[in-house]
């Protein structure tokens, strides 16, 4: 299989919070992240995709494509954002780096097409700080 992948940043904001728990239980459970005026993260989102090497053009995916459909998608929407309540493909939902990354992950299984017919997404991975990093695949 050979892949290619395409690297992205952005900053955003979030808190972790459930509305169900008191404030220490919240905090009990999510530590800073659960500071009531939120926080931000500079984040760095990859996204791998396969496909086969079109002989003409000796490319998988033309890359800029690859990169306005995800710009597009997500970028534009979540950067300089509140994710708790400026993206409405994750209202509702707590935006820990898991949740974050599997809304991006259907978001661009469903979109990617728009750019490309015969590729097929193998990997998001979404950095949350250098050290905190989740993987879909
Ligand atoms: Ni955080």
């Amino acid at each position: 299989v050979i892949t290619i992948t395409k690297i992205f940043n952005f900053c955003a904001g979030h808190r972790l919070h459930l509305p169900e728990m008191s404030d220490s239980e919240n905090f009990e459970l999510f530590g800073a992240c659960s500071n009531p005026a939120g926080h931000g993260h500079n984040y760095v989102l990859e996204i791998t995709v396969s496909g086969n090497v079109d002989p003409k053009t000796g490319m998988i995916i033309d890359l800029k494509d690859l990169k306005d459909v995800v710009t597009r998608e997500i970028i534009d929407q979540v950067d300089h954002k509140n994710l708790n309540c400026d993206v409405p493909w994750l209202s509702g939902k707590i935006p820990t780096t898991e949740v974050f990354a599997d809304a991006i992950w259907q978001r661009l299984r469903e979109n990617i097409f728009s750019v490309a017919r015969r590729i097929t997404l193998m990997k998001v991975v979404l950095r949350e700080t250098p050290f905190n990093v989740v993987e879909i695949t």
